[in-house]
């Protein structure tokens, strides 16, 4: 089976900075409390003309850039959101034309904050197949647009961002070793959002609430399962991968709580300096967050040519995934 590998990555973050100290002016909440249970000091909103597309074509300008390749290069795009410009068509769709792709499939894909490690895995499996040969993946969202900031339970946590990897054949011992993926529908109720489906259509069952139609989340049951399973799925694809924790350069996980850092760490067995973070200047950006660290981490040099990587995500669905990377 043919490898995949990553050439190219980007990522996008909208101007407009939240504070924690703006927040304390919009719900009772402190920089204090805010810092010591999540790590969090700032996170980016989008502007409110700008669409999760938009982000994504900026991320996506660099990846192919990288990668140096066009537009009409790409056979395949992979977006993992669930913010969408439209419920229909997809956000992939809408790269697409704002893109110019013009030569790809699209497929839009909901798996929330996880949503970008499924894409990568599809991508990988596509390219395995020889089905197709160059995939932009991307991680994206606008949460700020289905964040109630009248709830301080989820308004600190939330960001905006775009992150776009773009995968093809490995033609050495470079790019994705192991992927997993996982999920429990049965806690399907520990995060959610009520309103736009077919359970709750817009606008059939008169006015709903405006906390309806965003984020819901049991914060407190969500960490324990995150806790368990980010380290489980990132100790899994290591060791399938041939990697021990010495031989780990860097942990790219998803940025929902240093906390849960720290203890997905813990259980893979790499030390505190082997754990890219950016918490504090991004917040959560669900499907955004771990191509975003990627490609801050590469920029950074924090990851080079050769480096095995671990990167590991959780969230809404419940749904989880981990991937080893040899880059
Ligand atoms: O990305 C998808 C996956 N998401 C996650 O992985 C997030 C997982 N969950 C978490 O990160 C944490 O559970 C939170 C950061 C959301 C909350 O932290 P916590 O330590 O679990 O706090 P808690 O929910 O148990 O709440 C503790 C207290 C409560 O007050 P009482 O009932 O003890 O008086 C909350 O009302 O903290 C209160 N609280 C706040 N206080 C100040 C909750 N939010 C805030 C806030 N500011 N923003």
């Amino acid at each position: 089976m043919t490898r995949a590998k990553i050439i190219g990555i980007g990522s996008y973050t909208p101007e407009r900075v939240l504070t924690n100290s703006d927040l304390e002016k919009i719900v009772d909440t402190s920089d204090e409390w805010i810092i010591s249970r999540t790590g969090i000091i700032e996170r980016h909103i989008a502007a409110d003309d700008e669409d999760t597309s938009d982000m994504c074509v900026e991320a996506a300008k660099s990846a192919l850039d990288m990668a140096g390749l066009k537009e009409t290069d790409i056979d395949m795009i992979i977006a993992g959101t669930v913010t969408p410009d439209y419920r229909l068509p997809s956000l992939s769709c809408m790269i697409q034309k704002k893109l110019g792709a013009s030569n790809s499939a699209t497929m839009d894909i909901v798996a929330a904050c996880a949503g970008f490690i499924h894409g990568l895995s599809v991508a990988q499996a596509y390219i395995a197949t020889g089905t197709y040969k160059n995939i932009l993946v991307f991680g994206a969202e606008k949460l700020s647009s289905i964040t109630n900031y009248d709830d301080r339970n989820t308004c600190v946590l939330f960001g905006d961002a775009a992150g776009a990897a773009i995968l093809t054949a490995s033609d050495d011992e470079s790019g994705i070793l192991s992927t997993y993926l996982k999920s429990d529908g049965n806690l399907d109720r520990l995060l959610y959002i009520e309103a736009g489906g077919t359970h709750t259509p817009y606008g059939q069952n008169g006015d709903f609430r405006k906390q309806d139609t965003c984020i819901v989340m049991h914060g407190n049951e969500v960490f324990k399962h995150a806790v368990r399973y980010m380290g489980d799925a990132a100790a899994r694809v290591a060791k399938e991968a041939g990697f021990t924790p010495d031989s780990i350069d860097l942990l790219v996980p998803h940025q929902a709580n240093i906390r849960i850092i720290q203890a997905t760490a813990k259980r893979v067995g790499v030390p505190w300096e082997k754990v890219y973070l950016n918490i504090e200047k991004y917040g959560n950006t669900s499907a955004a967050s771990v191509p975003l660290a990627l490609d801050q981490a590469v920029k950074e040099g924090r990851i080079k040519k050769g480096s095995n990587i671990v990167i590991v995500a959780f969230g809404g669905g419940l749904t989880w995934g981990a991937a080893a990377i040899r880059w």
